[in-house]
């Protein structure tokens, strides 16, 4: 066999066993190498296993110094371009004004839709390939990236191009996701805004691949149920994946209806009580877990260890936005799931790697084996125990996107 590049003198070469999402106890199950090497040939691995075993010619050697390499991370829920902040909302709810009554009042997400729809498509895309490229270096080598601020279906068509546009800017594989955020606020156009989405705009989505699937913000103050089944129902016979915000504030059946049409991951789950961990255990749908919403906005952490005790497959994402998580590294994502949800380390790195592929219904990303994308994190430590553990500074040395280290 010949590779282009062998990484040599890897101390610890982790990964996640299996294929697909880990269920349960089963995401405890990660496979430990030591003095091991990979190899990577055209931008994915052809080979890993214990250096001494390597046979192979190779045109270049990476020594990782006997450090720990892991998977680059998969953040499967982030909302990168948006125009404006929400400083004023941090310093209220500061002085205990509640997200919800922001929201309720025309702020908060509303106050987003009208600073992104006024700013031009060159700042959208700079400020947010800035901001992908901070995930990037926190060792995200797969992001999603949502609309949801666009207003109306041309403003979120403009989001969309300029998701298309990241994704040819910033070296990560991008997955772009069309979000029904919040419905037109003019209780009277909302009939109309539902029409005109299902009939017109989510089937041309699919047609243009744009996005790959469709997000829908279920809440008291967003989608209702029946809203959110009229759109799902569409993007599924147009071919796309789907997934939920649901459960933020209140259990309003979000989580029933999405795993029941059979969507590949809802997101957030802080109010889910049992029905909806049962539920989400009997089902392949991977429940996603943002911790940093948990500590910016002081929820409830969703029942991650419960979720997990009973056999579902846990996700873990940044939920990266203005209003509800202004986290940018999965790293520290990771280590507020240890704290904030009660996973244990072996299931956070699960949950951030090869869970949070299947939640995006990725198959070739998410694990160190022979196939996957040459996407692998080269630690400043030489035991990978220390990325959910450190909290801040600097634990990742390097990070290799399709093979190609981004550092050098
Ligand atoms: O995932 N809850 C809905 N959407 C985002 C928040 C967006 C915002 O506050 O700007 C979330 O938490
Ligand atoms: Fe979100």
């Amino acid at each position: 066999m010949r590779a282009e590049r062998l990484i040599t003198n890897i101390g610890q070469l982790v990964s996640c066993a299996g294929a697909g999402a880990l269920h349960g106890r089963a995401m405890r199950n990660l496979e430990i190498t030591t003095d091991a090497a990979v190899a990577i040939a055209a931008g994915r691995i052809v080979w890993c296993g214990r250096r001494a075993d390597w046979t192979g010619a190779v045109d270049e050697e990476l020594d990782a110094g006997g450090a720990a390499v892991v998977p680059g991370f998969v953040d499967p829920h982030t909302h990168l371009v948006w125009g404006g902040d929400r400083l004023a909302d941090f310093e209220a709810r500061a002085s205990g004004v509640s997200y919800e009554s922001i929201l309720a009042g025309g702020g908060g997400i509303r106050h987003t839709v009208a600073c992104t729809t006024a700013a031009s498509e060159r700042d959208l895309l700079s400020c947010a390939s800035a901001r992908a490229m901070q995930m990037v270096r926190a060792g995200s080598t797969t992001i999603e990236v949502k609309s949801g601020y666009g207003g109306d279906l041309a403003g979120e068509s403009r989001q969309l191009q300029v998701i298309r546009a990241l994704s040819l800017q910033v070296p990560a594989r991008i997955a772009a996701t069309a979000l029904f955020h919040l419905p037109p606020s003019d209780a009277a156009l909302r009939a109309d805004f539902l029409h005109e989405a299902v009939t017109h705009w989510i089937p041309a989505l699919a047609t243009s691949r744009r996005a790959s699937a469709v997000d829908v913000f279920i809440e008291r103050e967003a989608f209702s149920v029946a809203d959110a089944n009229t759109l799902f129902r569409s993007a599924r016979t147009a071919g796309l994946r789907l997934t939920a915000h649901a459960d933020q504030f209140n259990t309003i059946g979000g989580t029933e209806l999405a795993v029941g049409l059979g969507a590949s991951s809802v997101d957030h789950l802080e109010a889910s009580g049992k029905a909806q961990i049962e539920v989400l255990a009997a089902s392949d749908t991977c429940a996603t877990l943002l911790p940093g919403v948990t500590l910016h906005l002081g929820l409830p952490a969703a029942p991650g260890r419960a979720l997990i005790d009973a056999g579902a497959a846990v996700a873990i994402g940044t939920d990266c936005n203005p209003g509800s998580s202004p986290l940018f590294s999965m790293r520290l994502a990771l280590a507020l799931a240890v704290r904030l949800n009660g996973l244990t380390p072996a299931e956070a790195l699960t949950a951030a790697t090869a869970n949070s592929a299947a939640a995006l219904g990725m198959l070739d990303v998410g694990r160190i084996a022979p196939g996957m994308r040459g996407d692998l994190l080269i630690l400043q430590s030489d035991d990978w125990r220390d990325l959910p553990y450190v909290l801040g500074g600097e634990l990742i040395a390097r990070v290799l996107v399709a093979g190609r280290d981004l550092s050098s």
